[in-house]
């Protein structure tokens, strides 16, 4: 049991097995005693390189992030109730138990009616997004692998977070995890192979608001390049001073010639497709932060 902030371990019995992600399983577990709360138990499987390395020390240091954070208690952020490391042979067992919520964002945008959400649930949505994004990037953590699966939603309409902080732990494992992990939310430096701070998710963030509207995701590639050229087809082609100089993926003239687009998507007001597209500047540093896409008139003009 690691315990770096004192935080008591929570006993629990497993219901059923929810979701098998690309790095381990989600189980439905009841609280054993105490106030026998519904609870996510989240089980990690860790293959370090050597076998007595031992548990890696970035680990340790972003499971205790991630404990931490729980004591702030945001209300966007699903709350890690505990978490424990189990040396298993030469692999790790990373257990991460969590709040229970009723349903992700994908299942419920695939319950939504065909006409659409209502301004106000999407407006709702995001701006609890943005509130979780804003904390989360206050507190140096990067979500890294932002889309609707990850993005928890109760039956009482509040939106947290899950999924998040894990990215290192991902990329460290992920030669060894077979799976397909999705392009479609991937912000264009990512894809480029380049050096990337909290702006990633303020691309993906651009990329699930406009999939509240449409009900379907705005950019779905299957390969990298595609991803990029799909994502050129909407915002416009970036100019070359525009492209980053470390990628080493080269400017491309024959992609097209550089244009810019201000009407990502029709039938859009004018608000929202102005904070789409302040979401999803190509450049990242043109790009909105979380708190000041939470300033925008979409959300507090009346
Ligand atoms: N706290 C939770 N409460 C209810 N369901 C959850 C919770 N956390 C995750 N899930 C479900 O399990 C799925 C996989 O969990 P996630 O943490 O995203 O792991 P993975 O790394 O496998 O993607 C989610 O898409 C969601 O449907
Ligand atoms: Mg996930």
């Amino acid at each position: 049991m690691m315990d770096p902030v004192g935080t008591e371990a929570v006993c629990y019995e497993l219901l059923a097995e929810i979701g098998e992600g690309s790095y381990g399983k989600v189980y439905k577990a009841r609280e054993v005693g105490g106030k026998q709360r519904l609870l996510a138990v989240k089980k990690i499987n860790i293959r370090p390189d050597s076998p007595d390395a031992g548990i890696p020390a970035f680990m340790i240091r972003e499971v205790a992030l991630l404990l931490k954070m729980k004591f702030f208690n945001h209300p966007n952020v699903i709350k890690l109730l505990d978490a424990c490391a189990v040396p298993e042979g030469r692999r790790m067992d990373l257990t991460l138990v969590l709040e229970y919520i009723d349903q992700d964002l994908s299942t419920f945008l695939s319950k939504a009616p065909p006409t659409g959400l209502s301004l106000d649930c999407i407006k709702s949505v995001m701006q609890q997004l943005l509130q979780g994004l804003d904390f989360l990037h206050t507190n140096m953590v990067l979500h890294r692998d932002l889309k609707p699966e990850n993005i928890l939603i109760s039956s009482r309409g509040e939106v947290k977070l899950a999924d998040f902080g894990l990215a290192r732990i991902y990329t460290f494992n992920i030669a060894l995890t077979p799976g397909v992990v999705t392009l479609w939310y991937r912000a264009p430096e990512v894809l480029l192979n380049c050096v990337y701070m909290s702006s990633v998710d303020v691309w993906s963030a651009g990329c699930i608001f406009a999939e509240l509207f449409l009900l379907r995701p705005l950019f779905r590639g299957y390969t990298e390049i595609q991803q990029l050229q799909k994502i050129f087809e909407v915002i416009g082609f970036p100019c070359e001073e525009d492209w980053p100089k470390e990628s080493p993926i080269p400017y491309q003239t024959h992609w097209g010639p550089a244009t810019s687009c201000t009407n990502l998507l029709a039938n859009l007001g004018p608000e929202e497709n102005d904070l789409l597209a302040k979401c999803l500047a190509f450049r990242p540093s043109s790009r909105l932060s979380a708190a000041k896409a939470l300033a925008h008139p979409f959300f507090t003009k009346q």
